[in-house]
């Protein structure tokens, strides 16, 4: 497995075993070395994130040997994980929303003398740990609840980057970034990389993982199946390997008609981050939102869905006269306006229920409520019949969704949706952590929305998953709708100047 590689490796796995009630990860091996970039890939499910908990001491594991530098490597948990030099980025977002941002950054080590906490050097230090993820803006005091996934997602980047590692794990780190947050992480890993640390990087998009990888460990059902160079394989052989066969040809995007307005959106304000979004969206079209963090995407979609207050502005159902007053989600939900958020954790998903609850949630009052059996029993179809479509990993219906991974607990969130009958639907990347197969049986479920007469819009961080799905392109940039791209008229880099011209000409005024 290393012969490119002649010296001593950082990091040996070998003979790996973890099981639940069922098993995990089964004889898996695993070697890093030093300034190597090793991607870890594989479906939903497959024991990517359980991997990354043993190593950095937050699981114990059932059996097998692991050395660090050559020597036994057993943490007990995650501080002694990160004392011996392992340090990870958690997939699942774990800023902590009452402390700020500064206290998330160096939760686990926090500058004290004499028992208290030196406030003004942590807010320095932070201040340092957020410019290097392009946060400069970001005030180090602002408490984190404040802030969007992409940016807790940055925050958290920040407080790994902030420690002296040897080993460091990322665990779908660019889910909810953008391209530029993108290419930054990237320049932080090539600079640690020259200073020897190895990185264990764990992604589902595969442009990424050509990019920055050295090798790639293919990971099926808790078993190794191969560990290639990157740079001697291609996508669709991963993908092959991933999935255990080829992806069907996927249908191309567009060509839909669009039919009647179905929403009209009027100057919407939602300050800070939503100034002035006017839009409207149609039946029967998906319609993309795209901009870099920040911009007011989400903010503008929670607004829409009475999730957020909003300060200024309307919403019409169709061409309707008067605008639709939604104070609350489950007023749009009245008025047949669905949403998928981005923060499944905080907004979607009853951690401490079961599959089945929680698929069904969205329709419960449609199962017949007060027939208590039929109910159950309906109930259990629908959980049934989307969990078959998405192929969500689980023992049973009746687990409980916080011991599903990342990306089986999306499956299940959007699952809800699309068992609804709303005849608009608004998605906030709606396909974040999850993986390649998923993926396209996701596209294929939002454009059946489409054609049968929905409304979707969708925000995705993913260019490449907008261009390949939308009808149209919104571009939102510092709260407002820069641009509008029609299929054949867009292009990665149109996008992407649109996404920064708000900011420029701020810029440029002050
Ligand atoms: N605490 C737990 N109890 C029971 N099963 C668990 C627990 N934690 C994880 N699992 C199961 O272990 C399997 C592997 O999960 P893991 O999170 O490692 O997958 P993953 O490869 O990271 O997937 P994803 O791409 O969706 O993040 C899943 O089937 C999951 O349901
Ligand atoms: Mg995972």
């Amino acid at each position: 497995m290393s012969e490119h590689y002649s010296g001593a490796p950082l990091l040996q796995v070998e003979g790996l075993h973890k099981s639940y009630n069922v098993p995990v990860l089964t004889d898996f091996s695993f070697e890093l070395q030093p300034a190597e970039v090793h991607a870890l890939i594989g479906g939903n499910g497959a024991g990517k994130s359980t991997f990354a908990r043993i190593l950095c001491g937050l699981t114990p594991r059932n059996a097998g040997k692991i050395l660090l530098k050559g020597k036994p490597y057993a943490p007990a948990s995650k501080r002694q994980a990160e004392h011996a030099g392992v340090v990870m980025v958690l997939q699942e977002l774990n800023v902590i929303g009452a402390l700020t941002v500064a206290e998330n950054i160096f939760l686990s080590r926090l500058p004290r003398r004499a028992g208290f906490v030196r406030f003004r050097e942590l807010n320095c230090l932070a201040r340092e740990a957020l410019k290097r993820v392009g946060l400069s803006d970001l005030d180090p005091t602002t408490p984190a609840d404040r802030l969007g996934v992409g940016q807790q997602q940055l925050v958290e980047i920040a407080g790994a980057l902030a420690v002296n590692c040897r080993v460091l794990i990322l665990d779908e780190p660019t889910a909810a970034l953008t391209d530029p947050e993108i290419e930054r992480l990237f320049g932080n890993i090539h600079r640690l990389q020259a200073e020897g640390v190895g990185i264990i990087y764990i992604s589902h998009r595969m442009d990424e993982i050509r990019q920055i990888s050295t090798r790639v460990t293919v990971l099926r059902d808790g078993r190794r199946v191969a560990t290639h160079h990157a740079a001697e394989i291609t996508n669709s052989e991963l993908v092959r390997e991933m999935v255990g066969h080829d992806l069907p040809e996927r249908k191309s995007a567009g060509g839909s008609l669009p039919g009647d307005v179905a929403l009209r959106v009027r100057h919407l304000a939602a300050p800070p981050r939503v100034h002035d979004v006017s839009f409207e969206l149609r039946y029967g079209e998906i319609l993309g939102i795209a901009g870099l963090i920040g911009s007011g995407r989400t903010e503008s979609l929670r607004a829409i869905f009475g999730a957020d207050p909003k300060k200024g502005g309307e919403v019409f159902l169709g061409d309707a006269k008067e605008p639709l007053v939604i104070g609350r989600p489950a007023d749009a939900v009245r008025f047949g306006i669905g949403m998928v958020p981005e923060d499944r954790k905080q907004d979607a998903l009853l951690l401490a229920q079961s599959i089945k609850v929680n698929a069904t949630l969205a329709t419960l009052r449609r199962h017949a409520p007060g027939l208590g059996w039929l109910q159950t029993r309906a109930e259990a179809q629908t959980a049934r019949a989307f969990c078959q479509r998405l192929d969500v990993r689980c023992a049973s219906l009746e687990q409980g969704v916080a011991e599903l991974s990342g990306g089986n607990q999306q499956k299940v969130v959007i699952g809800r949706w699309l068992a609804r009958d709303c005849r608009i639907l608004l998605f906030d990347e709606p396909t974040r952590g999850i993986d390649v197969a998923a993926k396209d049986v996701i596209y294929e479920l939002l454009r059946d929305l489409a054609s049968s007469g929905k409304a979707v819009a969708m925000v995705s961080s993913e260019l490449t998953e907008l261009m390949a799905l939308c009808d149209r392109i919104l571009v939102m940039s510092a709260g407002r709708i820069a641009a509008e791209f029609l299929p054949g008229q867009w292009s990665q880099e149109k996008i992407t100047e649109a996404a920064f011209s708000g900011y420029l000409d701020r810029q440029q005024r002050t």
